[in-house]
């Protein structure tokens, strides 16, 4: 053979010569020299992850891909092998029969499943309510809880049975429902750092919380691709620039999982929420995105392909359609492009009682936003489960879904074959994630509740702070002196709920104290002793610290028709309205008549077309969504630490430019990637 084999480790320091030919074929077989049918075929330029040409092989096994001309690397990749990485020698166009190797797991897999009967294999599909383990007469597969809710000794049956029930929280920002845990940035701040090596370390430190607290399985990260600032998961997301999104949500799964499942402390992440979330019409939660496939493939598609390269090991379907179609039934999406085009070969989980939420769509043609009928109907569990759904997110509806799959499995509307797969699947993620050889989790971290919220947890988040904060205006306010009299005040000064935003403590978070967290004010005397004042009149500088509640999925949605100005407060848990800025603007000025220059220091979840606060302040910063460390805003006021924080969306001038992104020509108040310094 003349084309030389690349380790896939060694990938990532290797030059290799351009390729100057077009029209690279071959063929790929097995090792009884079967063709293999639908492998994935990559033209890379390693160490980049993303494809630069992919195609898929024919029932022959080959396969021609016409555009290599800038590429460098083949990477072939199908389910049940072991993927294959060569590089492509100038001048070569035929490649040949190039062999496949069946990846080891699958003898283990073969073993495990033929002990089991087609009722474990649906049990194992089935995610029901933690605590129960029992998903009709089986075992199931997994269990969760929501935003909220927990359950410290759910472990002590789950991790016991032969194939171990794997425990799923979001922990979306840290371990965030559990008390003293540390609270990370969103992901919208961890974006505005630029840091893929700092995110990687933060996936690390999370897994190392969630083993301390019995959790395997993580929700989390989510690599959306949010363009419209009136949706209300914006920050769940790193930024709206594709390349952005893709490099750190990959960091965030090498962190949890390691380098292709090696990490000792490694836990099952899912990459959230497939696909087109971000993308819906005037940013519903939970609406449609219309894109042609070219842009599904370029905007939405890059971050699952590198984060699956890293071994993600599950997918979440998303709630919202793209061009009407329901992601939990799109099985173009599903099982074309994600498990066949990306050879994806984890599993693939619903939302939250997503089957049956695709079969009810709201009045304004968003699908079920918090309304869930408690039943998982037989016609929507036999399209999504042949749409390519693997597990079901089912915790009102466990018992349904288990009696309905099996008898759509005995009338043969839903394949043993397929059945098998999902299962396959499940059971490959829990094989790399160490759950069948090390039930009881790894030993050095289990259990180990010192690792939450320690000090070099603390500590990382603390410079995660720092490094994503974003200063939009400075008229020489900042950095603030030690030996200025500074007056900390505003709603969001001293509420450590406010600034972690939700899922924390619940899955809309919380106004109360979060245990363990420190405030920013209290962070301003930690870092400047004796710096700040307690009234206005004595201060010479204000830091007026505002912003937005916390809000999760659609209670975040601004679905009015007019988002100037804006800012979203609330009287109770879900009681939520978007105001007028108006009323800080009238107390800024007012500070300003009386002497004050005022900083202010703005709590949010997106950026905002609020043009006239920012005009007010004599310095604005947007610290996001800092979480339990709030000390890292002093850190930089202060200037101790250099503001490097560069914004990850483009920030819109008003109400009108929304959606504005990146590359779109509009020009908004600021652009992506803007950011000031001292
Ligand atoms: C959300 C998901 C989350 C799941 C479990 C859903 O409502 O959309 O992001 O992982 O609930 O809490
Ligand atoms: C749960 C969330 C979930 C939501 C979906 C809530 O009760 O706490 O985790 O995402 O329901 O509707």
């Amino acid at each position: 053979m003349n084309f030389s084999k690349i380790g896939i480790l060694a990938i990532a320091s290797l030059t290799v010569a351009t390729v100057t030919q077009a029209g690279i074929k071959g063929a790929i077989v097995d090792e009884s020299g079967n063709p293999v049918h639908n492998a994935a075929v990559t033209i890379r330029v390693l160490p980049n992850l993303v494809a630069n040409a992919r195609t898929l092989t024919n029932d022959k096994g080959a396969f021609n891909l016409n555009n290599a001309k800038k590429g460098q690397s083949i990477v072939v990749r199908k389910a049940g092998f072991l993927p294959e990485t060569l590089s492509v020698v100038p001048g070569q166009k035929d490649y040949g029969n190039i062999t496949l190797k069946r990846d080891p797991v699958e003898n283990r897999i073969d073993s495990i499943m033929a002990k089991m009967t087609i009722d474990d294999m649906i049990a194992q599909m089935t995610q029901a309510k933690a605590p129960a383990v029992k998903c009709g007469n089986s075992i199931c597969g997994s269990a969760l809880e929501g935003g909220g809710a927990y359950t410290a000794d759910f472990y002590t049956n789950a991790w016991k049975q032969k194939i171990p029930v794997i425990y799923g929280k979001d922990n979306v920002h840290g371990v965030a429902d559990v008390n003293g845990a540390t609270i990370f940035p969103h992901n919208i701040g961890l974006g505005a750092t630029r840091d893929s090596a700092l995110v990687r370390k933060i996936g690390q430190a999370v897994a190392e919380e969630m083993w301390a607290a019995h959790i395997d399985l993580n929700f989390a990260p989510a690599v959306t691709v949010p363009q419209d600032e009136r949706w209300g998961r914006v920050y769940e997301g790193f930024s709206e620039n594709t390349e952005l999104v893709a490099n750190l949500g990959a960091a965030f799964v090498r962190g949890q999982q390691g380098d292709h499942n090696d990490a000792e402390w490694r836990v099952i992440t899912t990459l959230k929420h497939f696909i087109g979330d971000g993308a819906t019409n005037k940013g519903y939660d939970r609406g449609n995105a219309t894109m042609t496939n070219k842009v599904l493939h370029q905007k939405y598609l890059p971050p699952y392909e590198a984060a699956i390269e890293q071994g993600a090991l599950s997918v979440m379907a998303s709630f919202n359609q793209v061009n009407g179609i329901h992601q939990h039934v799109d099985s173009a999406l599903l099982t074309g492009v994600l498990k066949t085009e990306l050879a994806f070969d984890g599993y693939v989980i619903a939302d939250w009682e997503g089957i049956e939420s695709s079969t009810t769509p709201g009045a304004a043609g968003d699908y079920s936003p918090g309304l869930v009928t408690g039943i998982s109907s037989k016609d929507a569990i036999k399209n999504s489960i042949n749409a390519g759904l693997d597990m079901a997110m089912v915790p009102q509806s466990a018992e349904a879904f288990v009696s309905n799959m099996k008898e759509l499995v005995a009338s043969g509307a839903i394949s043993e074959e397929r059945v098998k797969d999902a299962c396959r699947r499940i059971l490959r993620a829990k094989i790399r994630a160490g759950r069948i050889d090390n039930p009881n989790g790894p030993t050095a971290y289990v259990g180990i509740t010192k690792n939450i919220g320690s000090a070099e947890h603390r500590q990382l988040a603390r410079e995660a702070v720092q490094k994503s904060l974003v200063i939009l205006k400075n008229k020489k306010v900042l950095p603030l002196a030690t030996t200025d009299k500074i007056f900390v005040t505003g709603s969001h000064a001293n509420n450590t709920g406010l600034q972690c935003g939700a899922w924390t403590l619940g899955w809309q978070g919380t106004m109360e104290e979060v245990p363990g967290a420190t405030s920013i004010q209290a962070g301003f005397d930690e870092v400047a002793k004796g710096a700040r004042v307690a009234t206005a009149e004595e201060a010479g500088t204000i830091v007026y610290v505002i912003g937005e509640v916390p809000y999760a999925e659609w209670f975040g949605d601004y679905r009015g028709n007019d988002f100037n100005n804006k800012i979203i407060t609330k009287k109770a848990r879900t009681d939520m309205s978007f105001n007028n800025t108006e009323e800080y603007i009238a107390q800024i000025k007012q500070w300003q008549k009386a002497g004050h220059k005022v900083a202010v220091v703005l709590i949010t979840g997106r950026p905002l077309p609020i043009t006239s606060l920012i005009n007010a302040a004599d310095a604005f910063v947007v610290a996001w969504l800092p979480g339990s460390e709030g000390a890292g805003v002093a850190d930089v006021l202060f200037g101790k630490v250099r503001p490097t924080g560069k914004l990850p969306h483009t920030w819109p001038k008003d109400a009108k430019q929304i959606p504005i992104n990146v590359g779109d020509g509009k020009k908004g108040l600021y652009p992506y990637g803007f950011g000031l310094t001292y």
